[in-house]
């Protein structure tokens, strides 16, 4: 198992810390969800209170090698001094010589904030040279990111080869522990709730969450190609094509090992899904007419899904039930962050990854009311699809199976 926080030498040390801190912007930049920040603060205090000085590494959306205004980390820089009250020295660059000044001014009790790593091409070639200029001067790595574990980045990865110790914070080792408890001893019934829009994105991890659940909910628009796949009308509805074989035969897998591969019985249609949509809902069995498109499970469906989480022991959700970022097809995600909290406050276990889940739960004040929230949307799922994380195999992380 990698070091904990708590075997690391931090004091007196410039530890650097790699965090996820690649939150959703407003478009007027302001910070949209908080929670990958507020969830490092933690390991940040730790560092601070064991008389070290936390050096932040992170990125910030994909700007491709390029310094974009737009990601840059100076708002999250000045909402992280809010949230910890202490002074927090943004470095304009994460290399040379505002790097290096901003953390020679840090004293115990400050933090250094270094600008997004993406804004060079050698964070995401994983490239030696870069990573070893990123740890210019320390000798103490943290990694705290777990939504970049499956990553194979410099700051991830490379920059192991050139610190003397390297350890986990304590946000992934509350994700691992969580993550671990689905993967290892789920107690039964284990019922997985997977929406989104692609199958393409979690083809494997259906495949995978098949083996270890009991009862499998799909919605979202990934559901339309199960549906078509069933020989269901399914109007204009986003389909890939391409994947009907796999979805057929991940249906023939259900059946097979006695799982319940359970689909949507009804949809919220528009001809448009736009914010001005007005839908309507159609029973699937009678098909979604030419022209329309499915933009949220119905009433029927939310009655079904409720029924089963209500029942299950364990649950992992991860995805939207509808186009969540539109108002009018919203209602199937919230009733599910609705079903997920209150089966959790009756018993259950409950794991949800992903930013619209996890904005849901939060715009129901319900995101308390679960049991881990995880701050890795696709880490996440590689992790439970038994893929092997780069970040975690560069700190010696051997626990998965
Ligand atoms: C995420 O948001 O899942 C992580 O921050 C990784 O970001 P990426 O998909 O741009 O690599």
């Amino acid at each position: 198992m990698p070091l904990r926080l708590r075997e690391l030498p931090l004091a007196n040390q410039k530890v650097l810390v790699r965090v996820d801190f690649n939150v959703p912007l407003n478009p007027d930049g302001s910070i949209r969800d908080d929670t990958r920040i507020r969830e490092a603060l933690p390991t940040l205090r730790a560092i601070c209170d064991a008389g070290g000085i936390p050096v932040v590494l992170s990125h910030l959306g994909r700007p491709r090698g390029q310094r974009k205004a737009e990601y840059s980390l100076a708002p999250v820089a000045r909402h992280l001094a809010t949230l910890l009250d202490c002074t927090v020295h943004f470095a304009p660059d994460c290399l040379g010589e505002p790097a290096q000044r901003s953390i020679a001014d840090a004293r115990p009790g400050e933090v250094v904030l270094l600008e997004n790593l993406r804004f060079h091409p050698g964070e995401e070639a994983n490239d030696p040279a870069f990573a070893e200029q990123l740890a210019h001067g320390c000798q103490v790595y943290v990694n705290d990111a777990f939504g970049a574990a499956h990553r194979a980045h410099a700051s991830v990865v490379a920059i192991t080869r050139y610190v003397r110790w390297k350890g986990m914070g304590l946000l992934m080792e509350r994700e691992l522990s969580a993550l671990q408890r689905l993967l290892q001893r789920p107690e039964h019934p284990y019922v997985a709730l997977i929406g989104g829009a692609k199958v393409s994105d979690k083809l494997e991890v259906l495949q995978a969450l098949l083996q270890r659940c009991d009862v499998l909910l799909l919605g979202g628009g990934l559901a339309f190609t199960f549906l078509k796949a069933r020989g269901f009308a399914v109007g204009d509805s986003i389909v890939e094509e391409e994947l009907i074989p796999a979805a057929e035969r991940l249906i023939e897998q259900a059946q097979q090992e006695g799982k319940q591969l359970l689909l949507p019985l009804d949809a919220c249609i528009a001809t448009t899904l736009s914010p001005e949509a007005v839908p309507t809902t159609v029973a699937l069995a009678a098909g979604i007419p030419q022209g329309w498109k499915g933009g949220d499970i119905g009433p029927e469906t939310i009655a079904l899904f409720t029924e089963h989480l209500q029942r299950a022991r364990t649950i992992f959700w991860n995805g939207p039930l509808g186009v969540y970022e539109l108002p009018p097809f919203q209602q199937g995600t919230r009733a599910m962050a609705q079903a997920v909290a209150e089966a959790t406050r009756c018993g259950a276990f409950s794991l949800v990854g992903g930013g619209d889940s996890i904005a849901a739960l939060r715009q129901a004040g319900l995101a308390e009311a679960v049991s881990h929230l995880s701050t890795g949307g696709g880490a996440a799922l590689e992790f439970l699809a038994g893929r092997k994380l780069p970040g975690l195999e560069a700190l010696n992380y051997t626990g998965q199976s």
